[in-house]
């Protein structure tokens, strides 16, 4: 059913909804006041994400529910598809008949993770949403967030702006030298110099550098303004935060605990 007062949907489902874009989508969907589906091929890790979900600021109880993926669609206007690439088969599968006459709205990038990090996976269709939407025809794909190839970007829009730009990260990649934090391990190492000794240095070398090189009135006075609109603006969300600092430690250690992790370890690397 559709919100006719927004047109927006109602109830939308997350397929692989648990992972870390299905339960950020999961958080916004709610605060917007659209039900969420999460559906994972583990009921109990989809109920135990759900009710986590549940307790973040601004979620209403109850509006996140955890299933398992076949039974997940339910009655969602829209599904997000929220696997990797190499689960998008299998689980487009399990639910083919029940995505007929809806939008499928397809975050798959077709990526493949080893120890070296991630590869571009070729997709003879063409995308991952138009592998989608071969695997399951009669449902209505979209794709809101397409990684495009630098060459058709620069094709449509003319120029080579897009391949440049690939062409420098992929050179920071291959020669770290070119990254600043990468001159700077070059800097203390060719000392070598400890980093607590490198950082005071800089920091004396740019004091000498503004002592002897003032800054003119104008400059001055607008530093100074932006100075005291930034700390205008900080003040504003200090005190809109109400949260303590314990619960929002606990609620991102939650979001970010990894299977065998425990609280006690997390977020120490
Ligand atoms: N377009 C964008 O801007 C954007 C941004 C981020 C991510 N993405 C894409 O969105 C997708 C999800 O990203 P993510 O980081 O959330 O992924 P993820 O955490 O690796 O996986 C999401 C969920 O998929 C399920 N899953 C994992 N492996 C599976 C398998 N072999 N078979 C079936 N289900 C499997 C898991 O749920 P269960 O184990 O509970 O079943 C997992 O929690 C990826 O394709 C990613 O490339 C797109």
């Amino acid at each position: 059913m559709t919100d006719r007062r927004t047109d927006h949907p109602t109830t939308i489902a997350i397929l692989g909804g648990t992972g870390a874009l299905g339960r950020g989508l999961a958080v916004r969907f709610a605060r917007a006041g659209i039900r969420v589906r999460l559906g994972s091929r583990d009921a109990d890790r989809a109920q135990t994400r759900a009710a986590a979900i549940t307790e973040r600021p601004g979620v209403p109880s109850g509006s996140v529910t955890g299933h398992v993926t076949d039974e997940a669609v339910g009655d969602a206007e829209v599904v997000v598809l929220c696997t990797p690439y190499d689960a998008q088969a299998a689980t487009l599968d399990a639910v083919r008949d029940q995505l007929a006459g809806r939008v499928l709205v397809s975050c798959v990038n077709p990526l493949r993770f080893d120890a070296d990090g991630p590869h571009p996976v070729a997709v003879p269709e063409g995308s991952a949403a138009q592998a989608a939407a071969a695997r399951v025809p009669d449902a209505r794909v979209v794709a809101p967030l397409p990684h495009r190839p630098a060459a058709a970007l620069d094709a449509a829009h003319g120029g080579d702006d897009h391949a440049r730009a690939v062409a420098a990260q992929l050179g920071r990649i291959r020669d770290p030298e070119q990254t600043p934090s990468a001159r700077i391990l070059r800097a203390m190492r060719d000392g070598p110099v400890p980093f607590f000794r490198f950082a005071m240095d800089a920091s004396e070398r740019h004091a000498r550098h503004f002592r002897d090189h003032p800054l003119d009135p104008a400059s001055q006075s607008r530093f100074q303004e932006q100075s005291a609109e930034s700390l205008r603006r900080q003040s504003e969300i200090e005190a809109a935060d109400s949260m303590d600092f314990a619960t929002y430690r606990q609620q991102y250690i939650e979001q970010e605990l990894l299977p065998g992790r425990t609280p006690a370890t997390a977020g120490t690397g």
